[in-house]
């Protein structure tokens, strides 16, 4: 068994426009990474946190990591050994880009690493969701393709009911993220608790299309089904710094539907190609530049394995 090991649990971009809570990619960049080490004191240390600018708490029952490593720890009967480990965000916070989702996911992962990978993956859901639930509320559609890879359809918040869809080939993704924190709980509370049923209708073939674009191996169709989202996205909008204006820079260049990721402010622009992302993502800087807004871009894709482990001792 393993006695160190190191996690490189990825970014993830949740909802891919119309599919709130129930659709998430793992994405190959940016990713958190745990070095994670047994312990034979029970329990979860967390020894440091580099990459978050001190702003997370190095108490495990307030860091998702630590929640999330203490709940499998539970789930595996160990009472008498425990983790402690070190971690470096790469993921900026409260963006939009699954940051907790990741920490969380990461912790859960290392304890059954170190504890010799008794859980499959899906089995790890529930300690992630734990972690995530303390700071963004129950949701998997970050955690289940963190743990996972690819594209992931949340059918329910059991192991069953995460179901892996097909990732189109060659799908690049362009994301900004302007210098401005939206927490998750602040994106959705501003959400409508009612939605008449014309809108309901029009989500629901709007997340049908997207799904279908996934099996049809069709770029274009999935940036038009993001981008058909008439329910979440009006209500965050003014969350958003740039959206409208990222939108249209980002199809002048070349990509084919931009959306929201997760709760925002990053945006996310469907592209199929390297090249044209790398167009798209100058001109998403090109309109934070003209509203004064510093931002971060970057070009990625669709990571098919989730949480990594390396063995290190
Ligand atoms: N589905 C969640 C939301 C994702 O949009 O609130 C948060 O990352």
């Amino acid at each position: 068994m393993p006695r160190l090991v190191e996690i490189y649990a990825p970014a993830t971009t949740a909802n891919l426009g119309p599919g709130f809570d129930i659709l998430g990619m793992a994405l190959e960049e940016p990713f958190d990474t745990i070095c994670a080490e047994k312990t034979d004191s029970p329990g979860v240390i967390i020894d440091g946190i580099t990459g978050d600018e001190g702003r997370l708490s190095l108490d495990p029952a307030k860091n998702t990591a630590g929640i999330s490593a203490a709940y499998a720890l539970k789930q595996l009967g160990i009472t008498d050994q425990g983790i402690r480990m070190t971690i470096h965000k790469g993921l900026p916070l409260a963006s939009g880009l699954g940051s907790s989702a990741a920490s969380a996911a990461g912790g859960a992962v290392a304890v059954n690493a170190l504890f010799g990978d008794p859980l499959r993956r899906p089995q790890l859901l529930d300690a992630a969701l734990e972690g995530e639930a303390a700071v963004s509320g129950r949701h998997a559609d970050n955690v289940a393709p963190a743990l996972l890879g690819g594209i992931i359809f949340v059918g329910g918040l059991t192991p069953e009911l995460l179901e892996p869809l097909p990732v189109p080939l060659g799908l690049v993704l362009a994301l900004v993220t302007p210098n401005v924190a939206v927490p998750t709980a602040e994106a959705r509370a501003v959400l409508p608790q009612q939605i008449p049923m014309r809108d309901m209708v029009k989500q629901t073939a709007s997340v049908a299309r997207l799904i279908s674009a996934l099996y049809r191996n069709d770029i274009e169709a999935l940036g038009k089904a993001v981008e058909a989202d008439g329910i979440i996205e009006p209500a965050r909008q003014h969350l958003m710094p740039g959206l409208h204006e990222v939108r249209a820079a980002a199809r002048e260049r070349g990509a084919f539907g931009t959306t929201i990721s997760g709760a925002g402010p990053t945006l996310c622009a469907i592209c199929d190609s390297e090249s044209i992302a790398r167009r798209v993502t100058d001109g998403m800087e090109l309109v934070y530049a003209r509203l004064g807004l510093a931002c971060q871009t970057r070009v990625t894709r669709p990571a098919s394995q989730g949480c990594r482990v390396k063995i290190i001792e």
